[in-house]
């Protein structure tokens, strides 16, 4: 079997490729014809998700494990990306929540947060955006979030870390541009996948949260995709529902409502 780099087809590296949005993006990717770079610490699920899209799709996979919240993995992958000639699609996905009221949570999973979400997503925005403006031809998607528009109890450092990922890939668009690059700022809501079981979010109560809330990963990437292609759209809002609710709450009166459901929120918690 050819590997990527004898290979000539388009090139998609995905980070949090191991799970949830990233095992989708890197599904849909593989059945339109993209080899692939898939990124996370779990070796195991990365090798299984290579055997079964190579056979699945007839590319090529190639597995990188990485934990990206460390600084020597974060640069043996901007390493990897910086002589790419044929990276078309950069996706910054992984991610994780966590349930916990500040000043109360520990702050070494704060910034690990920051680590991944911020550091991570910046170093390897740029490692990609290199060759992609040489190139004069790429797609940068990086996860930010509903939360981005939004604030609340239980996951401040979450909801700010997510509205860093909103402004910094509006801005960098901005100076891409001339290049025929695209860059865009994912924002789902809730969306069905690892995220809310993971041992982090320990606390959070899915049956509470009403079913309408509720995307799928397969609808979410499908959107993203359609959008990065098809538009000149930034930001990517999937589901008219979440772009109604996002009007509703981002204005003085909104606040003022959230606020109090949080309030109230966390006067039943304790
Ligand atoms: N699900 C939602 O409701 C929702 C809504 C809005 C935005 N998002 C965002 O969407 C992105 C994907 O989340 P998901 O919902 O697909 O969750 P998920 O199913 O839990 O997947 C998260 C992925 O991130 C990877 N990851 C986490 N920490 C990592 C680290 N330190 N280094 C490398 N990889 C790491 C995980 O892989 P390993 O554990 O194998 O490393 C996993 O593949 C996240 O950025 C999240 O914030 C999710």
């Amino acid at each position: 079997m050819s590997n990527i780099i004898e290979s000539r087809r388009p090139l998609a590296a995905i980070t949090g490729a191991s799970d949830g949005l990233g095992k989708e993006f890197a599904k849909q990717l593989a059945a339109d014809g993209y080899d692939l770079l898939l990124v996370a610490r779990r070796g195991n699920l990365l090798e299984k998700i290579k055997l079964e899209y190579e056979s699945q799709f007839g590319i090529n996979v190639e597995t990188l494990v990485c934990d990206l919240s460390r600084p020597d993995d974060v640069k043996a992958l901007e390493l990897r990306l910086a002589n790419e000639e044929f990276l078309e699609f950069m996706i910054n996905n992984a991610g994780f929540g966590r349930e916990g009221m500040f000043p109360e949570v520990d702050p070494d999973l704060e910034e690990e947060m920051i680590r991944v979400h911020i550091i991570s997503l910046m170093r390897l925005s740029r490692a990609a955006l290199v060759p992609m403006c040489k190139r004069r031809r790429g797609f940068l998607i990086n996860l930010s979030s509903v939360a981005a528009f939004l604030f609340g109890t239980n996951c401040a450092e979450y909801m700010a870390t997510k509205a860093y990922v909103y402004s910094f890939s509006r801005s960098i668009q901005c100076d891409v541009s001339e290049y025929n690059v695209r860059v865009q700022a994912l924002c789902p809501g809730l969306t069905h996948t690892g995220f809310h079981s993971a041992e982090t979010m320990k606390g959070f109560q899915k049956d509470k949260t009403p079913g309408f809330l509720w995307l799928n990963a397969d609808y979410v990437v499908r959107t993203s995709l359609n959008a990065i292609r098809k538009t000149k759209r930034v930001v990517c809002i999937p589901s008219f529902r979440y772009k109604l609710i996002l009007a509703l709450l981002s204005n003085p009166i909104g606040s003022k409502i959230c606020e109090w459901a949080y309030r109230k929120r966390a006067k039943n918690k304790t």
